[in-house]
C-alpha cells in the first residue's frame, strides 16, 4: 500500500485511491474556496477536485482532516456533503458559517502536501421570527402614562438575521389603545388614555413580520397589559348620595342629634352612617385623615383624625338659640393633602325633656244633650264647646 504516512499523520482521515493526469500528481491540486446553501441534501456536490487523468498514473492517497471533516466525504474526484435527517447542515447551528477542512495528498516517493478546502455555508430563510420570553407577554403600565408615549417594547429575533417589522393586530381586543409609530422598532405607543377605574387589564396581539425575505414569515405574541392604579382620584365620603350622573359619588349630609345641656363624652351617632371617607383609587387606597374646617361652632367639637368620629366637647346651652350646628368635615389623603373632599355634618340640638305635659285643669265638667246620637257637641256651663288644653314647659310654643 502506498503512502502509509498519511494515515500515520492524520488518524481520522479518509483514504481514497485516485489517479491523476500523468505527471501532475499532488501538485495538480490547489486550495479550494467554495460555498453551499444550508440544508443541502446528503451527497450534494461541494467541489470537484482537479481533473483526473487516465488510469495508469501514479496512485494518490487523499485524506480529509480537521474538526469539520465529518461534514464531507470523497466520492471519486467529488467532494460531497455528509448530512442526514438528524444532522442537517444548519447554518444557525454551526459555530462558524465557514467550514474548513484540510485535504492531504500523498504520492509515492513525495512528502504529503496539504491543501485547504474552505466552504462557506450560505444562509437560507429557514427560521421564523420568535418573540423573547413567555408565550403571553405581560407588562405593567400606570394609568397615568401619557398618551403618545412608549408604554412597552416588544422584541422578536430571527435566527437568520432577517429584518423585522412589528404591527399591531387590529382585530385584537384592545388594539385601539395602542399604536406602533416606527414599524421596525417594536416600541408600542399609547394611543388613548388608560383608566384603571374602568379597565384593569388590556390585551393586544403584536406580530413580527420579516421585511426582507420573500417568505415574509411572521409570528405573533399576545401582550397582556396590567393597568396599574395611579393617584388620580380624590377621597369620597360614603355612602354616596344617589349618584347623578352615574359613576359620580356625591357626599352625603351626615346628621346627628344632641340634647341641650347634655355632654355624654361619647362620639356622636350620625345618619345615614358614620363619617367615613375612602380614597377613590381602589388600587391604592391611600390613608385618609379627617379634620373639621374652622367655623363658628367647630371649636365645640373634636374629630378623631384617623376614624372621623366626632365628639362634643362643650354642651349646647339652648336649643332655642342654637337649633342646629353645621360642620364642614374634610377628608384628605395623608400622602397628598391636596387630594381632599368636604362633607357637611349637621348636629341638631334637641330640647331637654324634663317635664311631662300637663292639662290646664285637673278636672272639667261638661254636658251632652239628652238623647244625643253619634255626633254631638260637648259644652261647658257657659255654653261654649269644651276645649281641653295641655301645656309642656319644655316646649312653650
Ligand atoms: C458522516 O457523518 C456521520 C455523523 O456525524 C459520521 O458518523 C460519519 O462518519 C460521516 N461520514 C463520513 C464519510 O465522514
Ligand atoms: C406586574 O406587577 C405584579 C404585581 O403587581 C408583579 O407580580 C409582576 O411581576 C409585574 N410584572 C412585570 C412584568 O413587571
Ligand atoms: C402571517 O402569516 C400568515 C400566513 O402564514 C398570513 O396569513 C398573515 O397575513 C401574516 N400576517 C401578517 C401580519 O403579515
Ligand atoms: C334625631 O332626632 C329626630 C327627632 O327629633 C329623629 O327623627 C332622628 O332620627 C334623630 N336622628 C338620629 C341620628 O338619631
Ligand atoms: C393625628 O393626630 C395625632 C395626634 O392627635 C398626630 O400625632 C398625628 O400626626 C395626626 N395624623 C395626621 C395624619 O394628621
Amino acid at each position: 500500500m502506498a503512502a502509509p504516512s498519511c494515515r500515520a499523520l492524520l488518524a481520522a482521515c479518509l483514504v481514497l485511491q485516485l489517479a491523476t493526469a500523468r505527471g501532475e500528481g499532488c501538485s495538480g491540486f490547489g486550495n479550494v474556496f467554495t460555498e453551499i446553501p444550508e440544508n443541502s441534501a446528503h451527497g450534494s456536490l461541494v467541489a470537484r477536485l482537479p481533473a483526473g487523468g487516465d488510469a495508469g498514473g501514479p496512485a494518490l492517497q487523499l485524506c480529509l482532516a480537521g474538526t469539520d471533516a465529518a461534514w464531507f466525504y470523497l466520492d471519486g474526484r467529488s467532494l460531497r456533503l455528509n448530512a442526514s435527517a438528524g444532522r442537517a447542515l444548519d447554518r444557525e447551528e454551526l459555530e462558524s458559517p465557514v467550514l474548513m477542512v484540510a485535504l492531504t495528498c500523498a504520492e509515492d516517493g513525495f512528502a504529503p502536501v496539504e491543501y485547504r478546502v474552505i466552504v462557506q455555508v450560505l444562509n437560507e430563510n429557514d427560521n421564523r421570527p420568535r418573540f423573547r420570553g413567555e408565550p403571553v407577554l405581560t407588562h405593567n403600565v400606570s394609568e397615568l402614562v401619557a398618551v403618545h408615549s412608549v408604554v412597552f417594547s416588544t422584541q422578536a429575533e430571527d435566527a437568520d438575521g432577517d429584518l423585522l417589522m412589528y404591527v399591531i393586530d387590529a382585530s385584537s381586543p384592545d388594539a385601539r389603545f395602542f399604536r406602533i409609530d416606527l414599524p421596525n422598532s417594536g416600541r408600542v405607543v399609547l394611543a388613548r388614555a388608560l383608566d384603571f377605574e374602568s379597565r384593569q387589564r388590556l390585551e393586544v396581539v403584536v406580530t413580527a413580520v420579516e421585511m426582507n425575505t420573500k417568505e415574509r414569515f411572521n409570528t405573533s405574541a399576545r401582550v397582556r397589559v396590567n393597568v396599574l392604579d395611579g393617584d388620580d382620584q380624590y377621597p369620597r365620603f360614603l355612602p354616596c348620595a344617589p349618584p347623578d350622573p352615574p359613576g359620580v359619588c356625591i357626599s352625603p349630609v351626615y346628621t346627628a342629634n344632641v340634647t341641650e345641656g347634655e355632654l355624654t363624652g361619647s362620639p356622636l351617632r350620625f345618619s345615614p352612617g358614620s363619617i367615613y371617607a375612602e380614597d377613590g383609587d381602589r388600587g391604592l387606597r391611600a390613608a385618609i385623615t379627617y379634620s373639621l374646617l374652622a367655623g363658628e361652632e367647630s371649636a365645640r367639637f373634636h374629630i378623631d383624625n384617623a376614624t372621623g368620629a366626632i365628639t362634643l366637647l362643650r354642651a349646647v346651652e339652648s336649643s332655642r338659640r342654637t337649633p342646629a350646628i353645621s360642620l364642614s368635615v374634610m377628608a384628605s389623603q395623608v400622602n397628598d393633602a391636596t387630594k381632599y373632599a368636604v362633607a357637611v355634618a349637621v348636629v341638631r340640638v334637641l330640647a331637654t325633656n324634663r317635664h311631662p305635659p300637663r292639662f290646664a285643669r285637673p278636672a272639667v265638667r261638661a254636658f251632652v244633650p239628652a238623647g244625643a246620637r253619634e255626633a254631638a257637641l260637648v259644652t261647658t256651663f257657659g255654653g261654649h264647646v269644651l276645649a281641653l288644653r295641655a301645656h309642656d314647659p319644655d316646649f312653650p310654643e
